[in-house]
């Protein structure tokens, strides 16, 4: 395993792999219209960064068909065995490091991996060189400061609230950015990628559906590292799962930007 400081690489398999799964349940519909609205098309060569439990790079993988290529790059692709198809190559790396093509795809993807990255900025530049003159960018990552408990009694808000602390001074310490989604219009623009769509999805969730489970499962995952911080004790996290499970809640638990745009040129 490549070693770093993603918090989910030391969770348990099992637990994680559902986490993923019940991501791609909520968000790929909407990763799919985004990759589509910018072009991806039968014969493109494309690469998935952080592909998690594979199902945007599978599906890419139909959608180019088998005069295109999909390149997967992950930390650790444990949860894609099984996933092997012949346009398909899955590469074990870290992407601010991966030995990548020049100039090479038609897309890069990646959503819900800069936020992981204290140097993003070094797997951007990877990403945006390896992409062709015309090739297309798209980035979907969190914005945790979008987070606001709306119903609840006052002790379930004040835990929601302090565990949004303790998300944020989790991130902040491994000099993260938990609000990173925010900046990818300016990290792109900055680029010279052109004709940027930008999308702030801001879901409000009734407990025990879609991001509330999804919150969750990634509290129970991450728990130890939620207590560290100190901002919050067992009976914050207690009421917190109780909270995300419970369908007369509603809250914002993150928002998600998503980006797409061109790279000059081609
Ligand atoms: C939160 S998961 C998201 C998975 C998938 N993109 C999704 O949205 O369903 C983050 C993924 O990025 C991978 N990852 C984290 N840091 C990485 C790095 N530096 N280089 C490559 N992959 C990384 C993790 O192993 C994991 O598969």
């Amino acid at each position: 395993m490549v070693q770093s400081d993603y918090v989910f690489q030391r969770v348990e398999d099992r637990w994680e792999l559902e986490r993923l799964r019940m991501i791609e349940k909520v968000f790929d519909p909407a990763s799919r219209r985004r990759l589509l609205a910018a072009g991806l098309q039968t014969g493109w060569r494309c690469l998935e960064v952080g592909p998690g439990a594979g199902s945007i790079m599978t599906w890419m993988s139909e959608v180019v068909g088998p005069t295109g290529q999909v390149v997967a790059v992950d930390l650790d692709p444990k949860f894609l065995s099984g996933a092997e198809r012949p346009n398909v190559s899955v590469v074990q790396a870290d992407i601010r490091t991966a030995q990548l093509p020049q100039q090479s795809f038609d897309m890069v993807h990646a959503r819900y991996v800069l936020i992981h990255l204290p140097d993003y900025e070094t797997a951007l530049e990877k990403m945006f060189n390896s992409l062709k003159p015309g090739g297309w960018l798209v980035l979907e990552e969190p914005d945790f400061s979008a987070s606001h408990g709306i119903t609840g009694n006052g002790q379930e808000l004040l835990s929601f609230r302090k565990v949004n602390q303790a998300i944020e001074q989790m991130y902040t310490g491994l000099k993260m950015d938990y609000a990173l989604g925010l900046k990818l219009p300016a990290l792109m623009q900055r680029r010279g990628l052109q004709r940027l769509t930008v999308e702030n999805d801001v879901p409000l969730c009734a407990g025990g559906t879609g991001l509330a489970t999804v919150m969750k499962m990634s509290t129970e995952q991450l728990r130890e590292k939620y207590l560290a911080t100190g901002v919050v004790d067992q009976s914050d996290l207690e009421r917190y799962c109780r909270f995300a499970d419970d369908p007369d809640t509603w809250a914002i638990y993150y928002a998600t930007i998503a980006v797409s745009g061109r790279k000059a040129g081609g």
